[in-house]
């Protein structure tokens, strides 16, 4: 090749010259050809991933919205069956009784069905971004003292002992509502959950100087590791639908998001058959008295 191009006239070193830099064209066109199939190959996959997780959420929005039907479907039912009944030829000889068994029934359904509405509706919100929480710092003694004034007639009701942790002058990051509605879940469920005379503790935890854990511990009949695992599906009660305990299976569900919603986490462990813990873990605001227990407390 050297010798060739030494012997030959300037035309043809030319012609050669030429031909290498075509060649060189060439080798950069073919290597930009195979960095953008490279590049095409990878946005084809990431368009196929994301057309499986669109798809599974489609799947998921319309297994939640056939549930959310059957389970508005259930009360609606009773009011309107209780309803034509009321509305029948007053033949019995107690109707006066009866009737006042139907209006109830009624009523019960009312306002399980206004429930189970306001909850969809909470969800919905957050799905759609338009759910506004108003972050600021709560006093942990005042929201916790509200909460346990509030749940004394149903844990009263159901003879279940409730322990609340001496003050701890903390304050967390929090919507005040929206946490007073986070603990309020959780302690009913603890209660309706429980066992008759059972008992309910409820205590905070350091976990470090910036967060700690509010923790709601029971004696109730705790979780299997199966119903674990579906803690967290909307309306699914976990076998608690034939129970004498009303539900919509929704409350946790609402609960996570709304804890998400404000930076903090849920959390839970179970032991069948001896109870149950649920913590709500927020940002506190009180700076670093990170050694500070309130009485009757347990480490996490
Ligand atoms: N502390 C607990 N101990 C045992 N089981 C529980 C506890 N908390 C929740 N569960 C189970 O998890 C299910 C789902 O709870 P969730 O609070 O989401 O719904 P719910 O209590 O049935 O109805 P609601 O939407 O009115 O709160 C309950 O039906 C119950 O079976
Ligand atoms: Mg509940």
């Amino acid at each position: 090749m050297k010798q060739s191009t030494r012997q030959a006239s300037p035309g043809v070193s030319m012609q050669l010259a030429g031909a290498t830099s075509d060649a060189a064209r060439h080798e950069e066109l073919e290597s930009r050809v195979r960095d953008r199939t490279a590049q095409l190959e990878r946005s084809n996959r990431d368009l196929h991933l994301a057309k499986v997780a669109a798809e599974a959420a489609n799947r998921a929005k319309s297994e939640f919205l056939s549930n959310m039907s059957h389970e508005l479907r259930t009360p609606l039912n009773a009011i309107i069956g209780f309803g034509q009944l009321l509305n029948g030829p007053a033949a019995l000889p107690d109707q006066a009784a009866r009737e006042r068994e139907f209006v109830a029934h009624i009523v019960k359904a009312g306002r399980h069905l206004l429930t189970l509405i306001d909850e969809i509706l909470n969800l919905a919100q957050i799905e759609a971004g338009k759910l506004k929480l108003s972050l600021e710092p709560v006093d942990l003694d005042d929201m916790l003292a509200d909460c346990h004034a509030m749940m004394g007639p149903l844990a009263d009701k159901r003879h279940v002992r409730l322990l609340f942790p001496a003050p701890s002058r903390s304050t967390v990051r929090a919507d005040r509502t929206r946490l007073r509605q986070v603990l309020l879940n959780l302690l009913s469920n603890a209660v309706k959950y429980n066992r008759e005379h059972g008992s309910i503790v409820v205590d905070i935890a350091r976990m470090t100087p910036e967060r700690l854990r509010v923790r709601v511990h029971d004696s109730g009949l705790g979780l299997r590791p199966e119903q674990m695992a579906s803690l967290f599906q909307p309306f699914n009660r976990l076998g608690q639908e034939a129970g004498k305990q009303e539900g919509t299976g929704i409350g946790l569900v609402l609960t996570r998001q709304l804890v998400e919603l404000m930076g903090g986490s849920l959390g839970v462990s179970s032991v069948p058959g001896v109870g149950s813990t649920f913590w709500v873990e927020l940002r506190t605001e009180d700076g670093c008295d990170g050694g500070h227990r309130a009485g009757g407390e347990r480490d996490a």
